[in-house]
């Protein structure tokens, strides 16, 4: 197979046309299409607490974009210094982890995601001892840092792909992907082209890319080499053996200095021509390097498919590049270039949640033994939720979900306050799509730069929002009613309720067709809770049976009634609000 379309595999070539927009229908969806029959789902309070850390059981992560969060040193861009002085804020979040973005040293094409040394902080950011000191603090006040680990491609500009350029075989010549010629079998056709880049360097070969043009694939090797291609070099050739070899060691190599865990970039993508097998090897590897050396600490994918990811050893593995997902938050075409629909986190209320809980369930239950399904509902690669005139209200709404559903919830700086999508922004550092808007510095005060740095305007890594009414931090913590105090009180639900913890288990009860609101119990033995979501704009009601005997229901956060007759509830919510009552099993 010498077919370069399909040597990357199929969920990640998905996920980085979708992330770009480049598909937009339904192609982009995973396993089960809608249509199906879902099976019939009563709550019976028994639960799977898959292995891992106990910490992540009621874990929220805090998701913070070094570049944007705060500048210590005036010089326009965040660095980590920066976060260390803002640990207490992230603390008083009540937050228990951090997941960083890239820290080391790049060029900075992707943001980031390009790495030239695996093993520096890049000096915009401060120095290794800067980390040090970061993670330390954060263990201080008992939170936990997990770190980006980007290992599926190098930027150009690093030095194992330089030596690898050279024409005079040497170590590296064999850590990335290289035809045999410029002029490979193959090059006249169109679609074996996608991702070789040609004539970049002396040595007379094309490289695979990953991503941009200037992400070069390190070599994994392919699952399924083509004889005819010899340069597809099979898994276990010594050299990508040493390859994983020194990745191994990259790890330890944070780990060592304190990080907890970490984020793996595209994490589907390392093996070519691969059904997902091949791939889930190394990060099985990875997961028993982790449980030997590292015990206690926590690895989640960027795979977007939670059954695969977990089956290869991930703690967690976020789903967003999907459908369904833009079913959830950014169906309009105003919100997602080429969409055409109705979010069901809308007032207008016209949505769907059907189709993404059919999508959802199917990777829920595939993989709620091994590990977590983490649903982020923004983050550097996706809108903000404050867009095209979403209130804080309604954004309430959606951080009731996003902490009550099963799994590990992310939080992206910035969300707790209500931060906006910013329009019409440079694209600097590859923030195509709508990643530019939404990686705006953190809003601090209300003063010059809205207290995220003291350089000049014009200096800064990306402009502020100077809206007058934009949110922050210092206004937003005098306000007992303000987003911010709604959201940690929310986080504090979701750290307290047994039946919130991770692995609880997940009914959806209340889940029609285009209909309002949506309700599912979450259950832990006796400890449930029945979570109504009502993003709509109006009043909604719904009656359905609850499958077991249940306390009389008692709401513990949100607004609205529910009411018990035999066994069926009836909640009434008003317009654009939640509801978590407390419905404990009686027997
Ligand atoms: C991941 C990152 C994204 C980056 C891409 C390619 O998807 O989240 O920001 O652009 O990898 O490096």
């Amino acid at each position: 197979m010498s077919d370069a379309t399909t040597s990357l595999t199929r969920g990640q070539r998905l996920a980085a046309l979708f992330a770009f927009g480049v598909i937009t229908t339904s192609a982009a969806a995973l396993a089960v299409e809608p249509g199906s029959a879902a099976p019939a789902r009563v709550v019976t309070g028994k639960v799977v607490r898959p292995a891992g850390p106990a910490w992540v059981d009621h874990a929220v992560f805090y998701q913070i974009y070094p570049q944007t969060f705060f500048d210590s040193n005036g010089d326009g861009v965040g660095d980590l210094p920066g976060i260390t002085a803002k640990l207490d804020y992230v603390k008083s979040l009540g937050v228990s982890a951090i997941w960083l973005n890239p820290f080391v040293d790049s060029p900075f094409r992707d943001a980031g995601y390009d790495a030239s040394d695996f093993y520096m902080v890049a000096p915009r950011y401060g120095t290794n001892e800067d980390a040090r000191r970061l993670f330390a603090e954060a263990h201080k006040r008992g939170m936990r840092v997990i770190f980006d680990y980007v290992i599926s491609y190098t930027s150009i500009d690093h030095p194992w792909f330089k030596a690898s350029c050279d024409p005079k075989p040497n170590k590296y010549s064999n850590w990335f992907v290289w035809t045999n010629g410029t002029w490979y079998a193959g090059w006249d056709l169109p679609k074996n082209r996608a991702g070789f880049i040609q004539g970049y360097c002396e040595r007379d070969a094309q490289y695979l890319s990953n991503f941009f043009w200037h992400q070069p694939a390190l070599n994994f090797g392919y699952a399924h080499p083509d004889p005819a291609s010899p340069w597809q070099l099979p898994t276990n050739h010594p050299d990508v053996l040493a390859l994983k070899e020194e990745l191994k060691n990259m790890l330890r190599f944070w780990l060592d200095m304190g990080a907890d865990g970490f984020r793996a970039d595209m994490a589907g993508s390392l093996v070519k021509n691969d059904d997902g097998n091949e791939t889930s090897k190394f990060w099985k590897e990875l997961r028993e390097l982790m449980d030997r050396e590292y015990p206690g600490r926590f690895m989640v994918s960027e795979w977007s498919d939670p059954k695969a990811a977990t089956a290869g050893g991930f703690h967690a593995d976020f789903l967003h590049w999907f459908q369904g997902y833009d079913d959830l938050f950014q169906k309009e075409a105003k919100r997602r270039f080429g969409n055409d629909g109705h979010s069901f986190f809308d007032v207008e209320g016209l949505g769907d949640i059907s189709h993404f809980l059919k999508i959802y369930l199917d990777q829920y239950d595939g993989s709620r033994a091994r590990g977590y399904v983490a649903l982020p509902f923004s983050n550097h690669d996706l809108t903000r939720i404050k867009n095209n005139g979403r209130t804080d209200r309604d954004i309430e709404v959606i951080f009731a979900f996003a902490l009550t559903m099963p799994g590990t919830p992310f939080v992206y700086y910035g969300e707790e306050i209500g931060m906006r999508q910013l329009d019409n922004l440079p694209h600097t550092e590859g923030s195509y799509g709508g990643r530019a808007g939404d990686r705006t510095p953190m809003q601090w005060t209300s003063g010059v730069n809205r207290g995220f740095s003291s350089a000049s305007p014009e200096r800064l890594y990306r402009a502020v929002d100077t809206a007058a009414d934009a949110p922050n931090v210092a206004a937003q913590e005098q306000d007992l009613s303000s987003l911010l105090n709604k959201a940690k009180a929310l986080i504090r639900l979701h750290n307290d309720e047994p039946a919130l913890a991770a692995y609880a288990e997940f009914v959806p009860v209340y889940a029609q067709k285009d209909k309002y609101p949506f309700a599912f119990v979450r259950a832990n033995g006796k400890d449930r809770l029945l979570v109504v979501l009502n993003p709509a704009g109006r009043e909604a009601s719904a009656t359905f049976p609850l499958t077991y005997a249940s306390q009389k229901p008692a709401l513990i956060a949100g607004s609205g009634s529910a009411t018990l007759a035999a066994q069926d509830v009836t909640v009434k919510l008003p317009g654009a609000s939640y509801a978590v009552f407390r419905v404990n099993a009686t027997r």
